[in-house]
């Protein structure tokens, strides 16, 4: 299987073939989601909460996300792999925002960026696509907007807050986005976009009716469980599964049964010898 770029991605959507997606920050991780099939990673700028323990995304910088890019994308071989642009790489100049998706392309070597671009960033948005960099845009619920939402909050439920999904959707569409995350958005409104727009959509929270679905993997695996969102679902407690291991391994070196034999190495009883006759003995 060759690698996924946007039109294999735009193809998926045509074919009413449903894409996969997940987040990864880090190299093991990536490799075992590209091993499962899945399409597309996100490397989202949640690592500043499910990695680092920040208590929201807004602490993610730029070095920060390019060092856990580069680190998923080097285990990509087949899965498109995403740069999220962290709070403070987008909002400034129109300069600033290309050199901050240029650094995720030539450092960190991922195949496309998003941003939560609103209808105020779709001048930066389409400056990134005629650089030649593939972007997804992000519609609905925008974490790094958690201080002016008043928290995280579904988006769209109201005929203001649907209207806003809509026209965003179709803006980002118009700017040259080959695909649009849905987060947190009714049902309903994600169907009825994603019907009105030719480029995927990808759900996290949005429902069925999207092209695709995404979800945070530390949420997928029970590895992090300060703040889960109620779209969320949990296949596997990796986490309780972990604490049951290290508990277990420090059992094993209290009791003496780590490190065995098998465990260490050994040394011919002729320099043991000689290291006592220099040195004496212990
Ligand atoms: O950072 C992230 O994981 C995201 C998703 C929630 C869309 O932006």
């Amino acid at each position: 299987m060759k690698k996924h770029t946007v039109t294999s991605i735009q193809k998926m959507r045509d074919d009413n073939e449903t894409i996969t997606m997940l987040t990864a920050y880090d190299y093991p991780t990536a490799k075992k989601v590209n091993d499962a099939g899945i399409d597309m990673i996100l490397v989202g700028d949640s690592c500043a909460m499910v990695v680092h323990g920040h208590p929201n995304t807004l602490t993610a910088t730029m070095n920060m996300m390019v060092l856990h890019c580069g680190s998923v994308a080097r285990a990509c071989d087949r899965t498109m792999v995403v740069a999220d642009m962290p709070f403070g790489s987008f909002q400034y100049g129109i300069e600033e925002t290309m050199r901050n998706a240029a650094r995720f392309v030539t450092e960190a070597k991922v195949d496309a960026v998003k941003f939560e671009a609103t209808v105020n960033h779709i001048e930066k948005t389409k400056a990134i696509v005629e650089m030649g960099i593939a972007v997804v845009g992000h519609v609905g619920l925008h974490p790094q907007a958690v201080g002016a939402l008043g928290g995280l909050k579904v988006q769209g439920k109201s005929v203001e807050t649907a209207r806003k999904v809509v026209t965003e959707a179709l803006a980002l569409q118009d700017a040259g986005v080959f695909a649009i995350i849905f987060e947190a958005v009714p049902a309903k409104l994600s169907e009825y976009v994603t019907k009105k727009l030719r480029v995927p959509t990808i759900s996290i929270g949005g429902g069925p009716g999207c092209s695709g679905q995404l979800l945070v993997t530390p949420d997928v695996l029970g590895m992090y469980d300060n703040f889960t969102p109620s779209f969320a679902k949990q296949y596997v407690n990796v986490g309780e599964i972990m604490t049951n291991t290290f508990k277990q391994y420090r059992e094993e070196v209290l009791q003496g049964v780590f490190p065995g034999e098998k465990h260490s190495y050994g040394m011919s009883d002729d320099v043991m010898e000689e290291i006592e006759k220099e040195f004496g003995k212990a």
